[in-house]
C-alpha cells in the first residue's frame, strides 16, 4: 500500500481497540519468567557449547602474535576462533570497526578471540590463558583537544551545515545576545539484557537466535560479513530486554557465536559480560556544543547559531546534535554546523534519540539563559518564537505542531504561575527548591514496513512480521491494530515477531516502530479484508468488520466462516510517498521538573516531573505512558549521573560496569506524570500516529539543569550535573 495522500476516515478510527490503555499481551510471559530471551532458548540450544570473548587490552595498534597453546589444552575447550583462523571476514554496512579484530586493533575491548568450551566457566578460565603480544600505537582519545582538526560531516538526515540569512552580522548587531558552550559526555545504553546470541549451523545454513532491534539489517550484515547468501541466514529475536539503540546492529556476540558454532561443529551461545559491554559495543558520543542567540529587546529571536563537535572511528558518523535547532524556533538568520573528529574510542552510534537527546540538553539550557537575559518567562519566550513552518524552508509546514499547547497545558498542570523566577528563593528545610522547563522535540521518521495476516476457521487472526518488541509494547499495539481492522477482540489475535523469515518491517529504532509497523499491519489487514469480503460475497468497500462479524446492509456473517475451507491470508506493507518531504513531521512536548538541592552537600534530588506530549494518535496510552516515563528517567540519568569516563592516555571507558556507570532507579524520582494531547496526524500514516519513546527523553536534561539553576542560581553547562560542580558555588544560605 502506497501512502501518498493524507489519511481520511478508516477502520482504525472506530477506536474500539486502538487508543485503549490495554496491558501488554506479552506481560504474563515476562512476569512469569517464561518469555524466551536469546540466551535462554533452551529448546534450540540443548546441546550448546559456551563461547567467551577475549577483548583487546589496547585501544590502537597491532597484535604481533597470539599464543593459544595453553588455552587449547585447558579442560573442556572445543575451539578457539581468532582472525587468523576465522576465514575471510567482511564488514557489515553498519559496523564502523571489525567485530573480530586482529591483527589491526581499532578500539579497546574489540573482540580478538572467542574461546568455546563445554561450560561457561571452562570457556572463561581458558580465555585467561590466551597470551597476546601487542604492538601499541598512540591513539586519539580527547575530543576537546581535537576540535581544531574536526571536519564537516553529514548527519543521517541532512547536511553537515545549514545557513539561512546572515547569521554573523545579525548576531553581532543584536541588542541581547547569548554565546555559551555546553558539553555532554559519552553515554552507554546500559540496557538490562546484555548482548546475547545462540548460533547453530545446519549444513551451509545458519540460524541465529539473538537480541536485536533490526532483524533485516542484522541478517543482511551477517551474510555480508560471512560472505554468504542472505538466504542462508535466519535471525530470530522474539524477546529483547532493552536496546536503546545498542542492539540496532550485528554485534560481536552474534558474529562470534556464528563463527564459534562453525568451528566447534555445535550450537554455541555467547553473551557479552557486563564489563565487556561498555567498550566492546557502541555508545552515545560525547559532544561539545556552542549555542548563540541574538534577539531584539522584546524577545524575538533574530539570529540562532548552533555548532556541534563529536568524534568517532574513521568510518563513523557525527552525533547530529544540531538537528532540532534547524526546526524548533523561528528566526530569520541561522547557522548550524556539524564537525567530526577522528577518535580511537569504541564506535559511537545511536542511543535513544540520537542527535536530539544531547542536542536538546544544550539548546534548551541556552533558551533558559536567553529568557533570563531578556527578563522573560522561559515559556513565554518559547511561545513568542514558535513557528508553524520549517524555519529553514518556510514553504514546508509542520504536519502538526502543538508545542505552544504542550507548554500552556503543562504550565497549568504543574503550577508554573506560582514559581519565583529569582533563583535561590525557595527553601524546604535543608533543601533549596527550584523548577525548570524545557521543550521536547523529536522527528517522526517514515520507513516502509510489511506484515502477513492470516485468518483461520476458529476466527483466530495471526500476524507475522519481523518487527521487534524491545520492551516497548509492539506485540500489543500490533495486536490492537489487527483486532481493530478485522473486527475481533484482542484475545482472538496472535502476534509473532522478530523472525527474518517474516515480512520485513521497520524494526525498532528512532521511535519509528509504533507508527510504521502498525501501518504495515494495517496494509496487510486491508488485503485480508478483501479476501474475506470476496469469499463471503461482500463488496469490499461497504463491508463492516465488527464484533466478530462481517456486515453489509442487513446481512451479517461470522468472520470465521470465511476460513471454513482453509485459512485466508493477506500480505502487504506500507510504503511512503512524499508527505514526509512536503510536511515536516515531528513530535513535540514540554518537560517540567522540580528539584531540591541540599544546602550543605549539594546533593540533587528530583522531586517531581511532568511531560506533556503531542505525538499524533496514541495507540495505547498505557504502553505509551510507560515509554515516556522510562525516557524521562533516562533523561534524569543523562542530567545527573551518566558519564563514560575516558582514560585519555590508554583510550578506554574506565567505568565499565553498573557499579560505576550509574543510572537512576524508581526511588530516585518519586513522582512522574505524563499527559498526551488529543492529536491525530493524517500525514504520518493510516494510523495517524507517531512515536513517543524518544520524545520523552529530549529536553529532560535541560529541564533538570534549569531547575537546578532556579534552585541555586548556578548554571552548570557540563553534564552530568554532579554535586562537585555546585559545591563551591552554593549560595551561603546557612
Ligand atoms: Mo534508537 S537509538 O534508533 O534504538
Amino acid at each position: 500500500m502506497r501512502f501518498d495522500t493524507p489519511a481520511t476516515t478508516n477502520p482504525i478510527d472506530q477506536l474500539k481497540v486502538i487508543g485503549h490503555p490495554l496491558s501488554r499481551i506479552d506481560g504474563p510471559l515476562k512476569t512469569t519468567g517464561t518469555a524466551p530471551y536469546a540466551y535462554e532458548r533452551h529448546d534450540v540450544a540443548a546441546n550448546a557449547a559456551y563461547g567467551y570473548i577475549v577483548g583487546s587490552a589496547i585501544a590502537k595498534g597491532r597484535i604481533a602474535s597470539i599464543d593459544l597453546s595453553q588455552a587449547k589444552k585447558a579442560s573442556g575447550v572445543l575451539a578457539i576462533v581468532t582472525a587468523d583462523n576465522a576465514g575471510k571476514l567482511g564488514k557489515g554496512q553498519r559496523n564502523y570497526a571489525m567485530l573480530l579484530g586482529g591483527p589491526e586493533i581499532q578500539h579497546y575491548h574489540q573482540a580478538i578471540a572467542l574461546v568455546v568450551a563445554e561450560t561457561f566457566e571452562q570457556a572463561r578460565a581458558a580465555a585467561q590463558l590466551v597470551r597476546v603480544h601487542y604492538v601499541p600505537e598512540k591513539g586519539a582519545f580527547d575530543l576537546a583537544a581535537l576540535t581544531h582538526s574536526a571536519k564537516p560531516a553529514e548527519v543521517l538526515d541532512g547536511p553537515a551545515d545549514t545557513k539561512v540569512g546572515n547569521f554573523d552580522e545579525t548576531f553581532a548587531a543584536a541588542p541581547v545576545q547569548l554565546d555559551a558552550t555546553y558539553t555532554t559526555p559519552d553515554e552507554s545504553h546500559a540496557m538490562m539484557e546484555p548482548h546475547a546470541s545462540i548460533a547453530a549451523w545446519d549444513g551451509d545454513k545458519v540460524t541465529l537466535w539473538t537480541s536485536n532491534q533490526m532483524i533485516a539489517w542484522t541478517a543482511t550484515d551477517l551474510a555480508k560479513t560471512l560472505g554468504i547468501d542472505k538466504a542462508k541466514v535466519r535471525v530470530d529475536s522474539p524477546f529483547i530486554g532493552g536496546g536503546f539503540g545498542g542492539k540496532l546492529f550485528l554485534r560481536a556476540d552474534a558474529l562470534l557465536a556464528v563463527l564459534g558454532a562453525r568451528a566447534a561443529g555445535r550450537p554455541v551461545k555467547v553473551a557479552l559480560t557486563r564489563p565487556m559491554m561498555f567498550n566492546n559495543t557502541t555508545h552515545r558520543p560525547a559532544t561539545i556544543q556552542r549555542v548563540r542567540f541574538g534577539a531584539s529587546r522584546d524577545g524575538k529571536i533574530t539570529a540562532i547559531g548552533h555548532e556541534s563537535w563529536s568524534g568517532n572511528l574513521p568510518d563513523g558518523r557525527p552525533e547530529a546534535a544540531v538537528s532540532q535547532t534547524r526546526l524548533l524556533y523561528a528566526g530569520a538568520n541561522r547557522l548550524t554546523t556539524t564537525r567530526l573528529a577522528m577518535l580511537d574510542l569504541a564506535e559511537g552510534n545511536a542511543m535513544r534519540a540520537p542527535g536530539e537527546a544531547p542536542g536538546m540538553m544544550a539548546l534548551e539550557i541556552a533558551v533558559d539563559e536567553m529568557a533570563e537575559r531578556l527578563g522573560m518567562d522561559p515559556i513565554e519566550f518559547r511561545i513568542l518564537n514558535d513557528t508553524q513552518v520549517d524555519p529553514e524552508r518556510p514553504q514546508r509546514p509542520f504536519s502538526q505542531r502543538q508545542l505552544t499547547e504542550c507548554m500552556r497545558i503543562g504550565a497549568d498542570r504543574f503550577g508554573w504561575s506560582k514559581r519565583d523566577a529569582r533563583p535561590g528563593r525557595v527553601r524546604d528545610g535543608r533543601w533549596l527548591v527550584g523548577t525548570g522547563v524545557a521543550a521536547a522535540f523529536r522527528n517522526n521518521l517514515l520507513t516502509k514496513s510489511a506484515a502477513r495476516v492470516r485468518l483461520d476457521n476458529s476466527g483466530i487472526v495471526t500476524v507475522e512480521t519481523d518487527m521487534t518488541d524491545i520492551g516497548t509494547g509492539s506485540y500489543t499495539i500490533i495486536a490492537q491494530t489487527a483486532a481493530e481492522m478485522m473486527g475481533v477482540p484482542l484475545e482472538k489475535v496472535r502476534v509473532h515477531l522478530g523472525d527474518s523469515s517474516f515480512p520485513v518491517s521497520a524494526g525498532s529504532g528512532g521511535q519509528w516502530g509504533a507508527n510504521n509497523s502498525t501501518a504495515g499491519v494495517y496494509a496487510a489487514c486491508v488485503k485480508l479484508r478483501e479476501a474475506v469480503a470476496q469469499k463471503l460475497g461482500f463488496n469490499t468497500t461497504d463491508a463492516v468488520f465488527a464484533d466478530g462479524e462481517v456486515r453489509s446492509g442487513n446481512r451479517s456473517v461470522p468472520l470465521a466462516q470465511a476460513a471454513r475451507d482453509g485459512a485466508l491470508s493477506g500480505e502487504d506493507g506500507i510504503e511512503y510517498g512524499d508527505l514526509g518531504k512536503k510536511y515536516q513531521q515531528s513530535t513535540f512536548g514540554a518537560h517540567f521538573v522540580e528539584v531540591g538541592v541540599d544546602t550543605a552537600t549539594a546533593e540533587i534530588r528530583v522531586r517531581r516531573m511532568l511531560a506533556v506530549c503531542a505525538a499524533g494518535r496514541i495507540l495505547n496510552p498505557k504502553t505509551a505512558r510507560s515509554q515516556v516515563i522510562g525516557a524521562m528517567t533516562m533523561g534524569v540519568g543523562a542530567a545527573l549521573m551518566e558519564e563514560l569516563v575516558v582514560d585519555k592516555r590508554s583510550g578506554f571507558f574506565v567505568n565499565h560496569d553498573l557499579a560505576a556507570y550509574e543510572v537512576p532507579v524508581h526511588a530516585d524520582i518519586p513522582h512522574q506524570d505524563v499527559i498526551f494531547l488529543d492529536e491525530t496526524d493524517p500525514m504520518s500514516s493510516p494510523m495517524k500516529a507517531k512515536g513517543v519513546a524518544e520524545l520523552g527523553i529530549c529536553g529532560v536534561g535541560a529541564a533538570v539543569a534549569n531547575a537546578v539553576h532556579n534552585a541555586t542560581g548556578i548554571r552548570v553547562r557540563d553534564y552530568p550535573i554532579t554535586l562537585d560542580k555546585l559545591l563551591d558555588r552554593l549560595p551561603n544560605v546557612g
